[in-house]
C-alpha cells in the first residue's frame, strides 16, 4: 500500500495521536538512583565532574532518601566510601561499614524503598582493584569468599537485592550460596554480566575513589569489541542464579542490549554510565545540547533497545519531568 494511500504522517499529526501509538514509554519504577555513601559526618559534597550528584554521609542521606521517594522513584544502588582501604577491602563487610549503616538510614526513612547494594571491592581495597592481589594478579577465587561475605553484610543490614560489579568467574554462584545458606534464599541477584573495561567509568572512579593504583581491568572485565563473548558472560550468571542481569555501560553497548533481550528470557538492566552523564552535563552546560530533550531521548533509547531497567544518575531529574507531565 504505497503513497498515497499508506500515509505515515496520518498518526503523528497531534499529540494525543502520537502518544496513542508510542511504542517505548519511561516510567520511574524502571529507573534506578545510584547513590554514593561516604564515611564520616554531616557530609554533602558535589562530585566536580558530575554536577548535581553528591556523595553523603550516611546522616545526610534522610532528606536526599525523602526527595528521591516523592519523585516516585523506587529503588536505589548503592556504593560506599569507606575510611580505610586495605588490601583485602576488609571494610567491605563489616557490619557498621558506611554502606550497611546507609542501607539502615535508608529502611527507616522509606521501607518501601529498594535497595540494592553494588557487590565490589574496588572501593575498598588500597590497591583499587575489584578482587584481592596474588603479586600483581587479581586472584579469582580468593576472591569469591570475600564478595559473598560482602553480599551477605548487606543483606543482613537490610539490603533487597545485591548487584555484584566485580567481574571474578564465579561469584554470582558463590554469593547465591552464601545468601542460601545464611537465610537469605528469597534476596535476587542483579548481575553486572556483561561488564565492559571502558574508559565512561572515568568520573565514577573520582567520586568513588576507586581508580587502580597499577594497571588497569582488562584482565577482568570485558573487551569492548567482544559481543558474542557478552552472550556467554550473561548465559554464564544465568546458570549460576542470577535474577536480573545487565550489560554496560549503555550507550556505546546498545547492540549488546539488544542481542541479550532477544536471546534471555530473565529482566533485562542497563547501567547508564557516569561518562555518559558527564558528556551531557558538559554538553548542555555550553549551550551546545538542549538537556531537557536529550535525557528522555537517550534513556528512550536504552529501553528501546531492550532494557526493562536503567541505572542512571539522570532518574531524580527524569523521574521529576515524568511527574510534572502527569500532572498536566
Ligand atoms: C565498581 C563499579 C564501577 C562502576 C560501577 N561499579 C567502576 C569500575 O568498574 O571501575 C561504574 C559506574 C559508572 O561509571 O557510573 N566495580
Amino acid at each position: 500500500m504505497p503513497y498515497p494511500t499508506e500515509r505515515m504522517r496520518r498518526l503523528r499529526k497531534t499529540g494525543a495521536l502520537r502518544s496513542m501509538v508510542q511504542e517505548t514509554r519511561l516510567h520511574p519504577s524502571s529507573l534506578i538512583y545510584p547513590l554514593f555513601v561516604q564515611e564520616g559526618k554531616g557530609i554533602a559534597e558535589e562530585i566536580s565532574s558530575m554536577p548535581g550528584i553528591s556523595r553523603f554521609s550516611p546522616d545526610r542521606l534522610q532528606a536526599e532518601i525523602a526527595e528521591i521517594a516523592s519523585l516516585g522513584l523506587g529503588s536505589v544502588i548503592l556504593f560506599g566510601i569507606p575510611d580505610e582501604k586495605d588490601p583485602t577491602g576488609s571494610a567491605a563487610f563489616d557490619e557498621n561499614g558506611v554502606v550497611q549503616r546507609a542501607i539502615r538510614t535508608i529502611k527507616q526513612e522509606a521501607p518501601e524503598m529498594v535497595v540494592i547494594t553494588d557487590v565490589c571491592l574496588c572501593e575498598y581495597t588500597s590497591h583499587g582493584h575489584c578482587g584481592v592481589l596474588d603479586g600483581e594478579e587479581v586472584a579469582n577465587d580468593a576472591t569469591l569468599d570475600l564478595l559473598a561475605r560482602m553480599a551477605v553484610s548487606h543483606t543482613e543490614a537490610g539490603a533487597d537485592m545485591v548487584a555484584p560489579s566485580d567481574m571474578m568467574d564465579g561469584r554470582v554462584r558463590a554469593i547465591r550460596s552464601a545468601l542460601d545458606e545464611g537465610g537469605f534464599s528469597d534476596v535476587p541477584i542483579m548481575s553486572y554480566a556483561a561488564k565492559f573495561a571502558s574508559a565512561f567509568y572515568g568520573p565514577f572512579r573520582e567520586a568513588a575513589e576507586s581508580t587502580p593504583a597499577f594497571g588497569d581491568r582488562r584482565s577482568y572485565q570485558m573487551d569492548p569489541a567482544n559481543r558474542r563473548e557478552a552472550m556467554r558472560e550473561i548465559a554464564l550468571d544465568i546458570e549460576e542464579g542470577a535474577d536480573i542481569v545487565m550489560v554496560k555501560p549503555a550507550l556505546a553497548y546498545l547492540d549488546v542490549l539488544r542481542e541479550a533481550r532477544e536471546r534471555f528470557r530473565h529482566p533485562l538492566a542497563a547501567y547508564n554510565v557516569s561518562g555518559e552523564y558527564a558528556m551531557v552535563k558538559a554538553a548542555a552546560a555550553r549551550g551546545w545540547i538542549d538537556e531537557d530533550r536529550i535525557v528522555p531521548e537517550i534513556l528512550t533509547s536504552i529501553k528501546r533497545a531492550g532494557a526493562d531497567l536503567i541505572i542512571t544518575y539522570f532518574a531524580k531529574q527524569m523521574a521529576g519531568k515524568l511527574k510534572v507531565k502527569g500532572e498536566r
